[in-house]
């Protein structure tokens, strides 16, 4: 049976002034809105005690799994609002379905598709007022979450997990954005391996990435290029919070395979674009010394970073221990701007919807 998230108003809602004030400056993850989205699981009654209430803080025994183990899942997707006033989601049902792989992977209790689109939508609608009018990228980016509630300090699945939907008006998640970004390629840190959770979305992934990106802040850059070092090579995997591209000059948007990387809804919907760009899908292992090659002799045009938070986003140069490197003449490459364009562009419902992406809320 399908869950209720009815809505269970909240009654300190934030002032018009102060949601106006949230929805004019709209930092990443900076505001949240009025209320949650929120169920809990146990073995003897499943999913239950689903409701739409007031964002509040959750009460946990301090042996709770989540908080010794890191048994925890998240997504992350936005709601846009169209210029007829309508809100919409993009490809929730993706979510949805990487949220059940993410679920499995740490052991967690499976939430069926139709109560995760359910709990999102139910969200959004109570907090409508939330979605900004965009005047660039500005969107209400929702994470969904599930962590291991029961008081247990033994190591095991646990009884009792708490499932959560909040929501924060969201402007660009880099401040530079669109003028590019600048990526350490660290040869201290890895951040998967075959066979780990390189390919679920859970906290601790991103727990563990942290003093890489410190590392990466005291070389003056503004994200991690991870490599799998397995074999010596060092081949690109991701970017830690985004997927990675490359265009190349004979005109492959070309980018590392699945395995022990997140399987990118963004990094899905600029594979099936490319063809519009003239560019040919292309999913294989790529080195980095390739990329250092590719980006000298010219072979390597672009580099962009793909990601829900992010969107888009050039990057325009890498740095290493051993190099410093710029992609083309340092400045965000064409495609990647008609690409990023493009994409805003259905979001935003500026271009008819032919692949079936937007839901209405
Ligand atoms: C997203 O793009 O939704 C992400 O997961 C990035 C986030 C960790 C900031």
């Amino acid at each position: 049976m399908s869950l209720d998230f009815a809505l269970q108003p909240s009654s300190h809602p934030a002032s018009e002034a102060d949601r106006a004030a949230a929805l004019a400056a709209p930092a990443f993850g900076r505001y949240f809105t009025d209320h949650m989205a929120s169920a809990v699981w146990t073995p003897g009654e499943g999913w239950h005690g689903a409701r739409v209430g007031a964002l509040e803080p959750f009460s946990l025994h301090p042996s709770a799994a989540v908080l010794h183990y890191a048994q925890e899942i998240f997504e992350g997707l936005k709601a846009y609002r169209h210029a007829d006033g309508s809100v919409w989601l993009f490809r929730p049902e993706a979510n949805a379905r990487r949220f059940q792989r993410s679920a499995a992977r740490l052991a967690l209790p499976v939430l069926d598709e139709a109560d995760f689109l359910a709990s999102v939508e139910a969200l959004v609608r109570a907090d409508e007022a939330w979605v900004p009018v965009p005047t660039t990228e500005e969107s209400l980016y929702l994470r969904p979450f599930m962590f291991a509630a029961e008081a247990f300090l033994g190591v095991r699945p646990a009884e009792r997990c708490v499932y959560s939907v909040i929501a924060s008006p969201a402007g660009p998640y880099f401040a530079s954005g669109v003028a590019g970004v600048t990526l350490w390629i660290s040869s201290t840190y890895t951040r998967a391996a075959p066979g780990g959770t390189g390919d679920a979305k859970c906290g601790g992934n991103y727990a563990a990435s942290l003093a890489a990106q410190l590392e990466a802040r005291e070389h003056g850059c503004d994200q991690v290029l991870y490599l799998d070092r397995t074999g010596g090579e060092g081949r690109l995997e991701e970017s830690g919070t985004m997927n990675l591209c490359l265009v190349t000059s004979s005109g492959e948007l070309l980018t590392p395979g699945l395995g022990t990387i997140l399987e990118g809804v963004t990094r899905d919907t600029v594979l099936t674009l490319a063809g519009k760009f003239g560019l040919t899908p292309v999913e294989r292992p790529v080195t980095v010394e390739e990329l250092r090659a590719g980006a000298a002799d010219g072979t390597i045009t672009e580099v962009f970073a793909a990601g829900t938070a992010a969107v888009v986003t050039p990057i325009v140069a890498l740095k290493s221990p051993e190099h410093s490197f710029t992609i083309g003449d340092g400045q965000p490459g064409k495609q990647t701007l008609a690409l990023r364009e493009h994409l805003l562009d259905i979001q935003f419902g500026r271009v008819p919807d032919t692949h079936g992406w937007m839901r209405r809320v």
